[in-house]
C-alpha cells in the first residue's frame, strides 16, 4: 500500500490558508483590547497585558507555519497548481497579492510592536499614550 502524498500536499496548502486566518485574527484581537486599553481603565489594561503574550506566541507561531508551510506549497506548485494559474493568466497577479500580503504582515508587526511600547508604558504608570 502506497501513501497517496496529494492529501498531505493540499493539507499542507490548506494550513498556509488557515495559518494566515490565525495570523489575521491575532492582529485584530490585540487591535480590539489596546483600543479598549486606551479608552478603559486599570481592568482593560491588565486584560491586555494579560492577552499580549498569548497572542504573540500565537502570531509568531502562525507565521512560523506561513513560511515553513510555504516552502513546500511553492515546490509543488508548478505540479498541482501552475497550469491552471497560467491558464487563467493569473501568475502575476499571485505575486502581487503576496506582495500585498507580506506588506500587510509588516504593518501589523509595526502594529503589534507600538502595541507592546504602549501597554509596558502603561504597566510603568504612565498612563494614557
Ligand atoms: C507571510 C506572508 C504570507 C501570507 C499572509 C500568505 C498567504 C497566502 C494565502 C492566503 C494563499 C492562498 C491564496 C489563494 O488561495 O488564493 C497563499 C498561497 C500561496 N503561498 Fe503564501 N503567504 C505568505 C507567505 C508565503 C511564503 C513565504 C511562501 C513561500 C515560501 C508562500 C507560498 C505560497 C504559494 C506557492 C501559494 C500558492 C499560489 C498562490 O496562491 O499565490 N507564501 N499564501
Amino acid at each position: 500500500m502506497s501513501i497517496d502524498w496529494t492529501i498531505v500536499i493540499i493539507l499542507n496548502n490548506y494550513l498556509h490558508d488557515v495559518a494566515t486566518a490565525v495570523l489575521l485574527s491575532s492582529a485584530v484581537i490585540l487591535y480590539v483590547l489596546d483600543r479598549q486599553a486606551k479608552g478603559g481603565g486599570e481592568g482593560e489594561r491588565k486584560a491586555l497585558a494579560r492577552a499580549y503574550r498569548t497572542l504573540t506566541r500565537f502570531a509568531w507561531g502562525a507565521l512560523a507555519w506561513i513560511i515553513v508551510g510555504g516552502i513546500p506549497r511553492t515546490i509543488f506548485f508548478p505540479t498541482y497548481e501552475f497550469i491552471p494559474a497560467t491558464v487563467k493568466d493569473i501568475v502575476l497577479d499571485l505575486i502581487i497579492k503576496h506582495v500585498l500580503l507580506v506588506s500587510g504582515v509588516i504593518a501589523g508587526g509595526i502594529m503589534w510592536v507600538r502595541i507592546g511600547k504602549r501597554m509596558r508604558g502603561y504597566a510603568a504608570g504612565d498612563g494614557q499614550q
